[in-house]
């Protein structure tokens, strides 16, 4: 194994043994549903940057692949949309963290008349590699692992979520991002890339990772201030970095004819004479009513006599045309 694979195993052995409540620094709001509780073992070690789980995307008959158990939050709110033994699968090679992942969901059964244990699976496993079976999932998520991945690894991680998920399946993923490349020697920063600092890619290049392995179809949920790096901090940086977090919701689908659709919330409107405007490409814009559309086809769009573009909102849920 690679040594920084080998330092993010070391971090979170001892935030498994020992919670960190600065270990990642989310100020985003717990999702909170009705007779779930979460229990308190489980809320300090809250080890992600954003949130995966929407209820719009789930079904009672999903499985879901968890990669990256943590203390277990996260798939205890995806269990309580499935409610079956096994209808999620939780996956970590860190042995400290799946033991206490185990005591938390037996702490959570305790005061969730609803949920038992064996609710989810919590598997040996590395998001190189899943120890599940081609096309077996129709959902997966990660929350604040993948960016702690080198480039070579990002890439297999997410080929390895398209390989598990099923034609047309979800993958829910939160991450940190840069504004602009970071510096080689923060990079180069193993520590702070297991506490999902110096590993972050820009919003481009994340994306651009998630598109290349074969998710055809991409919504940007939410992107917001996520945590401020300083040279005073860290050294090997030369002026303050402000991250950002992302919420993704991507899909496993061939691409659309501009390659792949990526909607960040841009919308157009037809603001013409007519009752809607065709434009010949397969889409009906009806007048005076914005509909949302991919980043391709604003570019497309963007000198189109009456037709009105709204610029990126980075809260799309469900999208549009085209
Ligand atoms: C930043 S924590 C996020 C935990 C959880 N997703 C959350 O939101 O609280 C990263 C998790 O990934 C696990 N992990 C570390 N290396 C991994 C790998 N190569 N494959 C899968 N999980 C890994 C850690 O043990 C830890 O549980």
């Amino acid at each position: 194994m690679s040594t920084y694979l080998q330092t993010i195993e070391d971090v979170y052995a001892a935030a498994a043994r020992q919670p960190d409540q600065n270990l990642c620094c989310t100020s985003a709001p717990v999702w909170r549903f009705p007779d779930l509780a979460i229990p308190p073992a489980m809320l300090a070690m809250n080890y992600g940057c954003g949130a995966t789980v929407e209820p719009r995307d789930l079904r009672r008959d999903d499985t879901i692949l968890y990669v990256g158990v943590g203390g277990g939050l996260e798939a205890l709110q995806f269990a309580y949309f499935t409610r079956r033994p096994g209808g999620v699968i939780a996956v970590d090679p860190v042995a400290d963290m799946r033991a206490q992942a185990r005591k938390n969901f037996d702490d959570a059964a305790r005061v969730n008349p609803w949920f038992q244990p064996d609710f989810v699976t919590i598997l040996d496993g590395n998001a190189l590699d899943l120890p599940v079976p081609d096309g077996s999932v129709r959902v997966a998520a990660q929350n604040c692992l993948f960016n702690v991945f080198r480039q070579h690894d990002l890439d297999r991680a997410l080929g390895e979520v398209a390989r598990a998920l099923k034609p047309g399946g979800l993958f829910a993923t939160s991450d940190p991002i840069a504004p602009a490349p970071l510096p080689e020697a923060f990079r180069a920063n193993d520590l702070a890339r297991a506490h999902c600092l110096s590993g972050c890619q820009t919003f481009d290049d994340y994306l651009a990772a998630i598109t290349g392995a074969g998710f055809g179809r991409v919504e940007v949920r939410s992107r917001v201030p996520y945590r401020l790096l300083t040279p005073h901090e860290f050294p090997e940086l030369r002026e303050a970095v402000m991250l950002e977090s992302v919420e993704i919701a991507a899909y496993k689908m061939p691409d659309g004819p501009d390659g792949a659709e990526i909607f960040t919330g841009r919308t157009a409107t037809y603001a013409g004479r007519e009752e809607a405007w065709d434009d010949g490409a397969g889409h009906v814009l009806p007048r005076g009513v914005p509909v949302a559309i991919s980043d391709a086809a604003a570019g497309r769009l963007a000198r189109q006599q009456d037709v009105t573009l709204t610029p990126p909102t980075y809260s799309v849920r469900g999208a549009g045309c085209c």
